[in-house]
């Protein structure tokens, strides 16, 4: 994502990949990629040219000659990444913070004020008219919304008399966003911002929220193709995919633990557009040689007219994060045009984005594409 909004800014690639780039958002007042100041919390040590030069060198991703010519870009805004927390992630992330001042804390309150505190003091140095988190971090085990989480009212009480509450770090981070009025954009299938309390608190504070679990490779074919079965009566009885890669995301997601959160999100899709539940496997396993490519065979056996049955398969490759990168960067715009057009809260019309869409029951990607559409008309008149 910062190659890629730099490398944009400079002229030196085309926005292909970008759905804000279709005609449709022409003459809408959305930031252009200069626009974007990139800051952030990490874990690890490192820096985004020295991750950029891992994928171009590991995986052959991108022309390794835009690193140096956005050179500058980078170490700016790797300057401006703070220290993060590993608090309540699970013992899979702990393991790969080798930070030696990672935020700790016995509870959540002091945790959260610290990257509130980072948050404002960004938003000041860099004189930003709007932050937009977004969550990108590795995926955490499954957690469960807290009682408390319930009401800002009840959160707020129990932060503020110090309790110790069973929240993941992308909560942590999350209640930080929306209390120092940021926008939240949850991009993985951890819990961040979904709680009802940060509901209630962004409709005081005016931040923008989306989520969750970005739609970037096999999810976006299943709800591609499962609208087509339901369309023409074919009774889908079982549905199989398989997806092997060898990022840093398939060393987290290779803790069965992590490995919950996402094969939830990726498997509930298709009975949600069929109406009803075939038998489905989903495996996600980590061949590290493949680096930041990624392989999903799907194989989806269904019966036709007079119970004859038939089967379709399809095989996807594709590279994980230049999949994701720009609609990372979408979502940050279309975020902040929504914060423009004086809305706040969850945003319906960016669930074609996501494979767990906040707020809203449909996964169909046509139907979710459409709202997107009416919205940029809608803004545009
Ligand atoms: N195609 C895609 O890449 C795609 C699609 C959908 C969802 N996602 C989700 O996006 C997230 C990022 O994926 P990735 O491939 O970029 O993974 P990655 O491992 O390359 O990057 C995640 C980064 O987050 C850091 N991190 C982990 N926990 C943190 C914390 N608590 N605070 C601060 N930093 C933390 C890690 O050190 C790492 O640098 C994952 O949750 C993934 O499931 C990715």
């Amino acid at each position: 994502m910062a190659v890629g909004l730099a490398a944009l800014a400079r002229g030196l690639i085309d926005p292909v990949g970008l759905v804000t780039a279709r005609p449709l958002f022409e003459g809408l007042p959305l930031p252009a990629p200069s626009d974007f100041v990139i800051g952030g919390h990490e874990i690890r040590l490192g820096s985004f040219r020295e991750s950029a030069e891992e994928f171009a060198r590991a995986s052959g991703v991108f022309d390794p000659s835009w690193l140096d010519a956005c050179r500058d870009e980078l170490a700016a805004a790797s300057a401006r990444v703070r220290t993060g927390t590993v608090c309540g992630a699970g013992p899979a992330i702990a393991r790969l913070g080798n930070r030696s001042d990672l935020i700790e804390g016995d509870s959540a309150a002091p945790v959260i004020d610290r990257i509130e505190s980072d948050l404002r003091q960004f938003a000041e140095a860099e004189r930003l008219d709007h932050v937009v988190v977004l969550n990108v971090a590795s995926t955490e085990p499954p957690s469960a919304v807290p009682p408390v989480a319930e009401t800002w009212d009840d959160l707020s009480r129990a932060l503020a008399a110090d309790q110790p509450l069973a929240l993941p770090a992308s909560s942590l981070y999350a209640i930080a966003a929306v209390r120092a009025g940021c926008s939240h954009v949850n991009f993985t299938p951890s819990l961040g911002a979904t709680l009802p309390a940060l509901d209630e608190l962004a409709a005081q504070t005016g931040s923008v929220l989306a989520g969750k679990d970005g739609k970037t490779g096999e999810t976006l074919m299943k709800t591609v193709l499962a609208p087509m079965f339901a369309g023409r009566n074919l009774e889908v009885m079982s549905w199989v995919g398989h997806n092997i890669f060898g990022n840093r995301d398939a060393v987290v997601l290779d803790d069965p633990a992590n490995k919950a959160s996402k094969v939830t999100t990726k498997d509930r899709v298709v009975s949600g557009i069929l109406g009803y539940k075939p038998s489905t496997i989903v495996t996600i396993e980590h061949v590290p040689d493949m680096g930041d490519w990624k392989t999903a065979w799907d194989h989806i056996h269904f019966r036709g007219f007079l119970g004859c049955k038939m089967s379709l398969q399809f095989t996807w490759q594709g590279c994980d994060s230049l999949l994701a990168a720009p609609l990372a960067i979408d979502l940050a715009r279309l975020v902040d045009l929504a914060r423009q057009r004086g809305e706040s809260g969850l945003q319906k019309h960016l669930a074609c984005f996501f494979k767990s869409p906040e707020g809203v029951d449909e996964h169909d990607f046509f139907r979710q594409s459409r709202w997107l559409e009416e919205y940029a008309q809608k803004a545009r008149a």
